[in-house]
């Protein structure tokens, strides 16, 4: 399948690890030119690209890079909001805080808003928004409650951004465990086990292509949940 995304402008934010360096080093694979937005530096990368130091969660210094990025390249045709953190995950209820709550909501939902508002005025028509959801939005292990919050919230500004943004497609990937340097301080070697299904970075880059593609025109507002169909068993006992 083409994608057609040769010549794309790219700006993907936590492109320093983990999800977002493979969406970075998966869109240069297909000739886009591509804006790596992190709080922290990422690696050299052959091909054309920019690498922009930033903090999702606060207003300025997201907009200065989003601008940044887009006066290099003179318009932004995709935007995928990678960056996000999982928080005390692990922690009971009763042991998390208001503050460790409020971290998480300002990383992976207000980042999330502060990143296509500051984006929007340089949007190419028919540019494509895609955020880094989870399957954390759909289903829940104890010790989550506030990246699961915060990953339910993606879901539905995935929705309310698509409705605010005539002519741009906006779609959220919500993956299941991803063997990154996150998943790895959380789970440890759980991702190691057999049993247990894990996706590549690269595996979810895929589904980002994809959804910044032409090819996947007519689908917008969406949450593609992606997780070996385990959401999908009932617990019936068959
Ligand atoms: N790893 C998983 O199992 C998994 C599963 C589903 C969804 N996700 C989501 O995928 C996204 C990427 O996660 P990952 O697993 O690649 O993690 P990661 O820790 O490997 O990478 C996250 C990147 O985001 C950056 N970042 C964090 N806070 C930032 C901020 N305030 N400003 C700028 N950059 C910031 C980090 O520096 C890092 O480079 C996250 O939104 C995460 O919630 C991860």
């Amino acid at each position: 399948m083409r994608m057609d995304l040769a010549g794309r402008v790219v700006l993907v934010t936590g492109a320093a690890s983990g999800i977002g360096l493979a969406c970075a080093q998966a869109f240069l694979a297909e000739g886009a030119q591509v804006g790596m937005v992190d709080r922290n530096a990422p690696p050299e990368l052959d091909g054309d690209v920019v690498a922009v130091r930033a903090d999702v969660a606060d207003e300025r210094s997201v907009a200065d890079a989003v601008a940044a990025v887009a006066q290099r390249f003179g318009r932004l045709d995709v935007v995928v909001g990678c960056a996000g953190i999982s928080g005390p995950v692990g922690r009971p209820l009763a042991e998390t805080s208001a503050a460790e709550v409020a971290a998480v909501l300002a990383v992976n939902v207000t980042g999330q808003i502060l990143l296509v508002k500051h984006a929007q005025p340089w949007l190419a028509e028919d540019a494509a928004v895609v955020l880094l959801g989870s399957d954390s939005a759909f289903t829940a292990a104890p010790g989550m409650v506030p990246y699961c919050a915060s990953k339910g919230a993606v879901v539905a500004l995935t929705r309310a951004l698509a409705v605010e943004l005539p002519g741009v497609r906006v779609n959220c990937v919500c993956p299941s465990v991803v063997d990154t340097p996150m998943a790895r301080g959380d789970l440890g070697d759980v991702l190691d086990d057999p049993d247990f299904p894990v996706q590549a970075p690269g595996d979810v880059a895929r589904q980002v292509l994809f959804l910044a593609s032409p090819a996947s025109r007519p689908v917008n507002g969406q949450a593609v949940l992606a997780d070996f169909g385990l959401s999908a068993r009932s617990a019936f006992p068959a």
